[in-house]
């Protein structure tokens, strides 16, 4: 069996070992070294140039959850089955990210924060969790593990997404005709959207405007799903309280951009949650395995929905 493998710059060897542990069998060649009809391709935001030298015959294995990088190759060969990461490590590290912005914003911190800095000794009011809602945007994989994580803090969780889902403890939105009601009792607005032509430039004036006033907004999907002036001009006009923001529309975010000193957006450098490659490696391998006995795979995309 051959494997083309095109890693994620500097894991280039982790990936190679990993790969070599969890599938000994497998003739391994790392990019540009590139076989004309390997069996299986394992990219991450590969070079237009690879599709052209290379052909895999079985499957793509995109290194992440998000495909759009890939899918947006005109060469990528439409007759091969793509495959993306499902958790493989993310979810923990999303739950972690979430829980932290949910509990950030509704334990006020950055209230008292700003009361510490002027030597203001002033307990707050507490805020009654039942009106506290949190919202999740995109209930897949990392989506209904968040709301796992968050559960046991008892907080009204909400869910939008384009199916509509059964999930205890959960109220499910879906489709355009309920993305305002879900909105407008999203105290925490967390999206965890793929980018796609629908969900691209989704959070903007109307979306903002639709939140609860004092709303925060949790971004740790794609940097395209937000318009970035309509959420600064939210914030300045007063109508949001803050935005966590982990993704970007160009990445690493340019010097200039106004989210790096906005005072009321946190950022961090698309840090939320990483491939974890041995976990990612392992469940490639597994897929591979399934696949050569002809048995089928989960995280297959739907190329035309884009996720
Ligand atoms: N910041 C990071 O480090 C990081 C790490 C990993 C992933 N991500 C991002 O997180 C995204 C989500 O990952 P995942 O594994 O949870 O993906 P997933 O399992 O494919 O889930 C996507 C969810 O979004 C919903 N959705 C898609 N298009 C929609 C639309 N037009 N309207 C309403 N709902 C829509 C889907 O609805 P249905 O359930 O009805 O299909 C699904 O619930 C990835 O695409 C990636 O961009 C970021």
């Amino acid at each position: 069996m051959q494997i083309l493998l095109q890693p994620p710059r500097d894991e280039g060897h982790a990936w190679r070992a990993a790969l070599a542990s969890a599938l000994p069998e497998a003739a391994i060649s790392v990019w540009p070294d590139a076989p004309a009809a390997p069996d299986y391709a394992l990219v991450w935001k590969p070079p237009a140039e690879l599709f052209a030298r290379a052909r895999p015959v079985k499957a793509i294995f995109n290194l992440g959850a998000g495909v759009e990088v890939l899918l947006a190759i005109p060469a990528l060969p439409d007759d091969v089955p793509v495959i993306r990461l499902e958790d493989a490590g993310m979810a923990a590290q999303m739950g972690e990210y979430v829980t932290l912005a949910v509990l950030r914003a509704y334990r006020e911190l950055d209230a008292y924060v700003a009361q510490q800095r002027a030597g203001r000794w002033q307990p707050r009011l507490r805020i009654p969790k039942s009106a506290f809602g949190v919202g999740i945007l995109g209930f897949g994989v990392l989506g209904r593990a968040v709301a796992e994580t968050l559960a046991p803090f008892g907080f009204p969780l909400r869910a939008w997404s384009l199916s509509r889902k059964c999930a205890p403890g959960v109220e499910s939105f879906a489709g355009r005709a309920e993305l305002a009601p879900f909105l407008a009792a999203s105290q925490v607005l967390v999206c965890l959207l793929p980018s796609t032509p629908e969900t691209r430039g989704l959070l903007d004036r109307t979306a903002f405007a639709t939140l609860p006033r004092g709303a925060h907004v949790v971004n740790v999907a794609r940097g395209d799903i937000v318009v970035d002036e309509d959420l600064i001009a939210a914030l300045d006009g007063g109508h949001l309280a803050g935005a966590m923001l982990d993704v970007f529309r160009v990445e690493p975010l340019p010097s200039g951009h106004p989210f790096w000193h906005h005072p009321r957006i946190t950022l961090t450098p698309h840090a939320s949650a990483v491939t974890l490659v041995e976990d990612a490696a392992l469940q490639v391998a597994g897929k591979i395995r399934r696949l050569e006995r002809g048995e089928s795979v989960t995280g297959i995309v739907d190329r035309a929905r884009g996720y």
